[in-house]
């Protein structure tokens, strides 16, 4: 489904070299943005990326990877400015970068919780601190939070992961209001304008490499669970990312996405 609603965009997306963040830059680049695809440690994965983006897109769309450690709040920073000095600008910010770090809350560590809560939620504030501020500045941009399902149901065994899902949502909408704010300030809200939007999707159960971990008979449960009988495809994902990402969004804000298969009726 190719398009052209992200033509002259560029998208920085967390852990966008595997899992559901490589279908967001694939959905994304499908759309004409040009992609910086961050990456915690895994090289091979990340150079493996950017061969498949290459032979997928022959040139058409520009593609960097940038390695850092999101729960480092000076990794973020100068990850951002990469983006700034490779690409000129960064348009939209897609804060995917995740873990799990699973177990009965009796058992679960100060570390456990510590690790999870540092990556998935003040991984998520630190990128976007930097990403804000050159948005604001330039009346323009998106930030888009992958949270989960889970911050809004909770799940057994998921103390850390849940409550750093639920944190992105209040996260999303302090974000949203304070960019509006600060464009009103600084004259810069226009009524057809593209403005600064923060919004959050909430994935369901997705098909990727971090269900691996999850138990056979616990997974059967879960899926029986889900009103539409199946997992979700991360493409599934990637193009509700990608609406919320386009300029003629601009009246969604704060707002928190479902895309759970039915999962939280
Ligand atoms: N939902 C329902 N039941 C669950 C469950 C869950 N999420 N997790 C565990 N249980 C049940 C098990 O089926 C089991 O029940 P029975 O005794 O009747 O068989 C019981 O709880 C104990 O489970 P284990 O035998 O597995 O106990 P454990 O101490 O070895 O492991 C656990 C506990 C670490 C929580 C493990 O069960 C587990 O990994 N559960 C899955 C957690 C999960 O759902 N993670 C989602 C990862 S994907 C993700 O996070 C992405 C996203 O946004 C959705």
């Amino acid at each position: 489904m190719a398009g052209d609603k992200l033509s002259g965009r560029v998208a920085l997306v967390t852990g966008g070299t595997r899992g559901i963040g490589a279908a967001i830059c694939r959905s994304m680049a499908s759309q004409g943005a040009a992609i910086a695809a961050g990456f915690s440690g895994n090289t091979e994965r990340a150079d493996q990326f950017l061969k498949a983006f290459d032979d997928d897109y022959d040139g058409r769309v520009r593609a960097t990877v940038h390695q850092g450690n999101i729960s480092r709040p000076e990794d973020c920073r100068r990850v951002v400015q990469e983006v700034l000095d490779q690409h000129g600008r960064l348009d939209i910010l897609v804060n995917n970068a995740g873990i799990t770090i699973d177990k009965m809350a009796m058992k679960m560590s100060v570390e456990d919780w510590n690790t999870v809560l540092a990556v998935n939620l003040s991984g998520s504030f630190f990128m976007a601190q930097p990403a804000l501020e050159h948005m604001v500045d330039r009346g323009t941009g998106r930030i888009i939070f992958v949270s989960s399902v889970i911050g809004e149901t909770g799940n057994i065994g998921q103390a850390n992961y849940a409550a750093s899902k639920s944190g992105m949502l209040g996260l999303t909408k302090t974000l949203a209001k304070e960019a509006a704010f600060l464009l009103q300030r600084a004259g810069k809200l226009q009524d057809d304008g593209i403005g600064v939007t923060v919004n959050t999707v909430t994935p369901g159960f997705v098909a990727t490499e971090m269900l691996e971990n999850v138990p056979e008979k616990v997974l059967d449960k879960i899926r029986s669970q889900i009103p539409l009988g199946r997992l979700c495809h991360p493409d599934e994902i990637a193009r509700v990312v990608h609406f919320l990402a386009a300029d003629a969004s601009a009246y969604i804000t704060g707002q928190v996405w479902g895309v759970n298969g039915g999962l939280d009726m």
